[in-house]
């Protein structure tokens, strides 16, 4: 994996278009990403920033709805360089799969003269728009050959419908040059996690089942679903978090060293985890996952309940806000090591973390000791923890207490640390596709989630419920607790 920022790309004037370009993400991530890209001098002078949406806006309108919008976001501390930046958008309506090819003309017209540019058509849409996109993309004849497209997630429902997606894009775009965005894979500490296994050398001959005891993957949201249950409630925790963001924690935890440092290396060792995924089939799902909805509680709604544009349906009474998933990679390395994935929405706190659990020690000479245990933090604050034994201070029995070896990113490095979407821009950009999903990488990660899908529909079972704010229905315990271990906070 690049782990340093690729060169700024100040050399090559490139035309953005976004697709969706007037939506939640482009004005929350997409557009304030790219303010601080300007502002650190990572886009060259000529480039332009194109939001495609069926919003009947000018390029003014536009303009000004980003200054209403997104200012508030970013540090304007120069107001020129504000307006320089506003200078660069622009905005062309566009109705996909319409009658009316009037945007594609403007488009056109836009981009005529630009060819020699990269062209970056950035899909910010859903994902059944990619396909028709990408025909009438190719229709106009728009596509060149330094053209990429980036696709967000979700990919797909389920397999069948992730192949038909990259099939449809796949015919218009070579697989080299589509970008398949999951952006966990642009926080820090994930590049980190590659750094600190494959950069020193203490950690690698103890990343085994020889020494490791289990690993617990969790991404805990304080936020509900309000407004989302369209969305949500087709997804579920398990499509809208596990598929992507969860498993590529896992294969970027579990890989085998690459040989390089280049795109496909590392790529070629994260799928082959995918593929040592032991299936979690039928009657196994009930054993191996848990499944919960939040419930009312305080001030907090329940899923049920949360504000929305359509009342609850019989999706809304069955799909997951939470999850829990006893994982195992079945190779050599990892045999007998189980991967415990959570993710759940309306929890106690926001925390994303992976935590390596190293074995007791052999033989015990002090009593009241806890294993080793390793932290990568992903959020609130990034960083990385080793816990340690150490010996309280005082005369006396030795009383152990497990202490923090620690290093926090804000702490140590005076540098900003950008947020996902601004690395992955800039790697989009700059023409880097490590840190995307190849395709077999998404097909890999659907092929093992899907049965699990499956077991559920076809049981009768609704998922637990558990209070809003609390850490999950008493399922997600019993799943590590029967074989005596907990979840982190747990114990903490
Ligand atoms: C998105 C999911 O991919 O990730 C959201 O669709 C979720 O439901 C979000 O809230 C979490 O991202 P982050 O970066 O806030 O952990």
């Amino acid at each position: 994996m690049s782990t340093t920022t690729p060169a700024p790309n100040t050399t090559y004037a490139a035309d953005l278009v976004v697709f969706g370009g007037t939506g939640d993400l482009s004005m929350r991530k997409l557009l304030p990403a790219l303010y601080h890209s300007d502002r650190d001098g990572r886009l060259a002078p000529e480039t332009r920033v194109i939001a495609m949406s069926r919003g009947g806006l000018t390029d003014d309108d536009f303009r000004g709805k980003v200054d209403a919008e997104v200012r508030d976001q970013v540090p304007v501390d120069d107001p020129a360089m504000w307006r320089r930046f506003l200078a660069r958008l622009h905005h062309v309506s566009v109705d996909v799969g319409g009658a009316d090819k009037s945007g594609w003309s403007a488009l056109t017209r836009l981009l005529a003269g630009h060819e020699q540019r990269d062209r970056v058509f950035y899909l910010a849409s859903p994902p059944r728009t990619f396909g028709p996109f990408c025909r009438e993309l190719d229709e106009a004849g728009l596509v060149t050959p330094r053209s990429r497209v980036v696709l967000e997630k979700p990919l797909g429902i389920d397999l069948p419908s992730a192949q038909r997606i990259n099939d449809e894009v796949g015919a218009i775009f070579e697989e080299r040059q589509i970008f398949r965005i999951d952006h966990y894979l642009g926080k820090e500490t994930v590049q980190n996690l590659l750094v600190l296994r494959f950069a020193n050398a203490f950690l690698e001959p103890i990343w085994n089942s020889l020494w490791i005891d289990h690993v617990q993957i969790t991404a805990a949201e304080t936020v509900g679903t309000p407004g989302r249950r369209g969305y949500y409630d087709d997804a579920g925790a398990l499509r809208d978090m596990v598929q992507n963001h969860l498993l590529q924690l896992l294969t970027l935890t579990a890989m085998e060293p690459p040989a390089r440092n280049d795109r496909e290396s590392i790529r070629d060792e994260k799928v082959k985890v995918l593929q040592a995924l032991r299936p979690i089939a039928g009657g196994e799902a009930a054993r191996f996952t848990v499944r919960g909805q939040y419930t009312e509680a305080g001030d907090m709604p329940g899923y049920l309940d949360e504000p929305g544009s359509t009342p609850p349906t019989e999706a809304s009474r069955r799909v997951e806000t939470f999850t829990a998933i006893r994982a195992e990679v079945k190779n050599w390395r990892w045999a007998g090591v189980p991967f415990y994935l959570r993710t759940g929405k309306r929890m106690p706190y926001r925390r994303s973390e992976i935590v390596v659990q190293f074995k007791d020690v052999p033989h015990s000479i002090f009593p009241g000791g806890t294993p080793n245990r390793l932290v990568l933090r992903l959020q609130p604050e990034e960083g990385i923890e080793l816990h340690i034994m150490a010996k309280e201070p005082g005369a006396g029995e030795v009383t152990l207490k497990p202490v923090p070896l620690s290093l926090s990113f804000g702490k140590t490095f005076t540098a900003r640390v950008p947020e996902a979407y601004e690395r992955l821009l800039t790697d989009v950009l700059a023409g880097n596709p490590t840190l995307f999903m190849r395709r077999d990488e998404v097909e890999a990660a659907w092929r093992w989630i899907d049965p699990i899908l499956d077991a559920w529909q076809a049981g009768a079972a609704l998922p637990e419920p558990y209070p809003a704010g609390t850490t999950g229905p008493a399922g997600a315990h019993e799943l590590l607790g029967r074989s005596g271990r907990a979840w982190h906070e747990e114990e903490a």
